[in-house]
């Protein structure tokens, strides 16, 4: 069995990242790289994009490298995300095993996000 079946498929990835999110929009140094931004379609692509890394059906959006283009992430803002994705999983309590497969793989993708 998949992660993503292990979890619940699809409905538990869309609360999942309406979770994270409501972290990361509460955050005074990650808000402004959302200002702007359609949220609700954030949380959706999330949702898949962490589906996809659990085993669920394919990411089908943009590359990480140009989704985040011209944000100028810095490491410190990335660190956050990664701790809010983490405090999510702990809160939906996802296996320590499991966690550390999500995060090891948001953690490979640092540089194609950060500073773009
Ligand atoms: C491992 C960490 C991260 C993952 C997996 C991730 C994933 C994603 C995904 C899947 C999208 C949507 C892509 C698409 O439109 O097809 C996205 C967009 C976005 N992400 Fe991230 N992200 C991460 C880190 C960050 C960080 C650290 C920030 C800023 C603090 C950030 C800010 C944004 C913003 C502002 C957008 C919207 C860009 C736009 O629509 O113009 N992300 N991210």
């Amino acid at each position: 069995m998949t992660i993503y079946e292990q979890l619940g498929g699809e409905e538990t990835f869309q609360a999942v990242s309406e979770h994270f999110y409501s972290l990361v929009l509460k955050d005074e140094l990650l808000m402004p790289y959302f200002e702007g931004k359609d949220t609700k379609g954030l949380i959706k692509h999330q949702a898949t994009f962490l589906a996809a890394v659990a085993g669920g059906p394919a990411f089908t959006g943009r590359s990480m490298e140009k989704a985040h283009l011209g944000l100028n992430i810095s490491e410190e803002a990335f660190a956050k995300v990664a701790f809010y994705l983490l405090t999510t999983l702990t809160h939906f309590n996802v296996t320590e095993d499991i966690k550390s497969t999500m995060l090891e793989a948001a953690g490979k993708l640092k540089s194609q996000i950060v500073g773009k």
